[in-house]
């Protein structure tokens, strides 16, 4: 077996325990050997644009994992996902290019022969469903729909650390702090790293005042 049908497996298992509610196992193995993984090369504009918009958070390896029947609109909306709520920071007018080259790349309008799906991808499970659009409505201020839509859950758990610490820990961490709601709310915002180690997390832009206020409220009461 080849190292990268090894990988492939292991994130095959982690697929499968993914839908079996074990998201750390899920989001460990995809996270520790991204780093390697390239976009295609193409003579589309599109390609030129995904490597300047789409490697500073993960590598190619997210896109290489969706299945390779996924139509245009799948990636158009997961193209604007990116942006909006997980804060990729290009611009409107970058969008149908990346998006016309990540479908006939990976997606449903692959025309050559040359770049076939593996057979494992291919018969894997989509890793997720295509992103329901979220809107942001006051329906969404239930905390744990906010966590779900925002895909906070992919690197968070209360109990244990995943990607990002245990809420319990960050509870913890700022129990008796006057001002913890505000801090927890800006750092929820703004992302970054360096104060739980030094893995990043994507900034949420998008996320409006209330919504911040109920998730660190949230955070900081478990
Ligand atoms: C600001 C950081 C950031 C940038 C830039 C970014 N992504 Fe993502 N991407 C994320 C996060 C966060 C996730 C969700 C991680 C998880 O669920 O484990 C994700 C997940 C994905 C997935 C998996 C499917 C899904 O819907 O969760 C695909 C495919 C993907 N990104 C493609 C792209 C493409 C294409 C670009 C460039 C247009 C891009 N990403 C740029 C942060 C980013
Ligand atoms: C791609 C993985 C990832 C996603 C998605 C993610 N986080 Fe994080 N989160 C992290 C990491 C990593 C850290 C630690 C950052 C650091 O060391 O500064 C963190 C830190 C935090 C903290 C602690 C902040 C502090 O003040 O110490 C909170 C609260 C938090 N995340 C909440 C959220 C919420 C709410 C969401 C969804 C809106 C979310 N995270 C999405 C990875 C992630």
């Amino acid at each position: 077996m080849s190292t990268k049908q090894r990988y492939c497996l292991r994130v095959l298992v982690g697929i499968i325990s993914a839908t079996a509610a074990l998201p750390a196992a899920f989001a460990l193995d995809i996270t520790l050997p991204a780093e390697t993984a390239a976009y295609k090369p193409s003579e589309l504009p599109g390609y030129r644009l995904v490597q300047q918009n789409c490697m500073t958070c993960h590598s190619a390896q997210y896109v290489q994992y969706q299945p390779s029947t996924s139509p245009r609109s799948y990636w158009e909306a997961t193209v604007k996902k990116m942006k909006h709520p997980f804060g990729a920071p290009f611009s409107d007018e970058d969008i149908p290019a990346m998006v016309d080259y990540l479908v006939k790349t990976y997606g449903a309008e692959q025309t050559t022969a040359a770049t076939p799906a593996p057979a494992m991808v291919a018969a894997a499970p989509p890793p997720k469903t295509a992103a329901p659009a979220t809107p942001t409505t006051a329906a969404s201020l239930q905390p744990e729909a906010l966590l779900k839509a925002n895909n906070c859950t992919a690197c968070h758990a209360v109990e244990q650390k995943v990607v990002g610490p245990a809420f319990k820990e960050v509870a913890a961490k700022y129990a008796g702090k006057a001002d913890a709601l505000q801090q927890v709310a800006a750092n929820i915002r703004a992302g970054g790293a360096g104060k739980w180690g030094t893995v990043p997390m994507p900034p949420y832009p998008g996320l409006t005042p209330a919504e911040l206020d109920t998730l660190a409220k949230w955070v900081l009461s478990r």
